[in-house]
């Protein structure tokens, strides 16, 4: 069966996953999800409980950590999803240079990954949605009748990352954070469980020498037969 009312927009870091993705959501009336916020938000959560980030996460701390969470998203008027920690949005803390230094540690824990995919499978019941990430179109969403593998070279993502107001640390040069994305990628893709990966019948989309709205079109000329009215 395919799954005509996801659309799965994977990728490395700074890629421009969230704003292609936002931009899709916009033009074709879907929801906008970003998985890699949700990842932050953990993150987040577990910085905020004490979690010790030097070293190897401790499996069963976050076991109980996860018991105290509750990750929710509130529509705002005009139909777009906030995602709230127990009730509090916290949109700029989990963007955060301290958040992004530990998320791919947290990510490649199989107990907060299995917390996550029940969650995230069942965003797809709101209608059609936009969901970014590294996994949706290989493991959440596998038969997505839509999938998209964005990337950009690693310096044109680090000048869009540094351009993200908030997102890198005082004093960060193309070289710094170009060598923290890469860093964070070499993780996400050689974790055991759902690595950063194209997915076979995902179409690759190099964005170095595209304009957003060029993107954009790109996608939207493969996408055909959405159903209406989400
Ligand atoms: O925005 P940026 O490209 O920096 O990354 P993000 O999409 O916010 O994702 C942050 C981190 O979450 C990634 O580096 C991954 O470690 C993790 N992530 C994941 O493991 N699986 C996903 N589907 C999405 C994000």
């Amino acid at each position: 069966m395919s799954l005509k009312n996801v659309i799965a927009i994977d990728g490395p870091a700074a890629s421009g996953k969230s704003t292609i993705a936002q931009r899709v959501a916009d033009r074709l009336g879907g929801y906008y999800i970003s998985t890699g916020n949700m990842y932050r938000a953990i993150t987040y959560f577990a910085m905020c409980n004490g979690l010790e980030m030097s070293g190897e996460p401790d499996a069963a701390r976050m076991d109980g950590i996860l018991k105290n969470l509750a990750l929710s998203y509130a529509r705002d008027c005009k139909g777009k999803l906030n995602l709230l920690i127990n009730g509090d949005s916290a949109d700029t803390e989990i963007r955060s240079p301290e958040v992004a230094k530990h998320v791919s540690k947290i990510a490649a824990m199989p107990n907060v990954r299995s917390w996550l995919i029940g969650k995230q499978r069942d965003l797809a019941l709101l209608g059609l949605v936009i969901m970014e990430g590294r996994d949706i179109g290989t493991v959440i969403f596998p038969d997505a009748k839509y999938k998209f593998f964005l990337t950009a070279s690693p310096e044109v993502r680090a000048r869009r990352r540094l351009a993200q107001a908030g997102e890198t640390p005082a004093g960060a040069t193309v070289a710094s954070v170009a060598k923290e994305i890469a860093a964070r990628d070499e993780m996400d893709s050689k974790r055991e469980i759902a690595p950063l990966k194209k997915a076979d019948d995902a179409i690759f989309i190099d964005s170095s020498r595209m304009t957003i709205d060029e993107v954009v079109e790109l996608i939207e000329s493969r996408i055909k037969g959405i159903p209406a009215g989400n």
